[in-house]
């Protein structure tokens, strides 16, 4: 790296980001499998572009058949899998989008690093509480069925710890009340802290978004 000179260009993240009329932020959906991250993150992105916002969804599982494929599931490969979508979603948020994330990142030094690697205040991480007993019930994908088996090693959940978040933005767990409802607690949450709207040029934008 010691050769490679970072080059300054002149459109900047807040002149993209104000064109849209919003602020980017990420929104780091993080909880069991099948706790409804996805579901949840999907509805919340319609809702945001029918308010005419400018979005992306990263969801772990998709990005696990192309960035990410070849990546399995020891600690080591998941902080590689959350590194790259780390990076992507640094790129994203430079495009001045509001980014929606989807990744179990069962670990707290795994998300504390996303949280770290952005200005105070961009990351908003969403903690999906929806209990252990609701993902098993549900299992979608008969992931749980299979780890419970011994098929699965170091399955979230089961035979791999899932760390709680300590201070999360927000806490929704998707068996309790209904998806519009989430949904709409998140866009109020967003609009509280001044995300739907263009900032003016000369407002820090890591300032504003600190004040929840
Ligand atoms: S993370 O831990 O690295 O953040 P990520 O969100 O990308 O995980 O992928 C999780 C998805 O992979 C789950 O939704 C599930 O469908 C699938 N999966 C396959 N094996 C495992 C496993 N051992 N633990 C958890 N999820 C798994």
């Amino acid at each position: 790296m010691s050769n490679i000179v970072w080059h300054q260009h002149t459109v900047n993240e807040q002149q993209r980001a104000q064109i849209k009329q919003q602020s980017s932020v990420l929104l780091w959906f993080t909880g069991l499998s099948g706790s409804g991250k996805s579901t949840l993150a999907n509805a919340l992105e319609q809702a945001l572009i029918a308010r005419q916002k400018h979005t992306y969804l990263l969801d772990g599982d998709n990005l696990r058949h192309g960035l990410c494929a070849g990546l399995g599931f020891s600690e080591q490969d998941r902080d590689e899998n959350l590194r790259r979508a780390q990076e992507v979603s640094k790129l994203l948020l430079d495009a001045g989008l509001i980014v929606l994330a989807t990744f179990i990142s069962p670990k707290h030094h795994q998300r504390q690093q996303v949280r770290k690697a952005l200005p105070q205040g961009q990351f908003i991480e969403i903690y999906v509480s929806t209990s252990l007993e609701v993902c098993e019930q549900r299992d979608p994908k008969g992931l749980y069925k299979k780890a419970r088996k011994g098929e699965i090693a170091t399955f979230t959940g089961i035979s791999d710890e899932y760390q709680v978040p300590l201070n999360p933005e927000l806490t929704i767990d998707t068996a309790q009340g209904d998806i519009a409802s989430q949904v709409e607690s998140i866009i109020d949450y967003l609009q509280a802290i001044g995300v739907m709207q263009a900032q003016n040029q000369t407002d820090d934008i890591s300032l504003r978004l600190g004040v929840s």
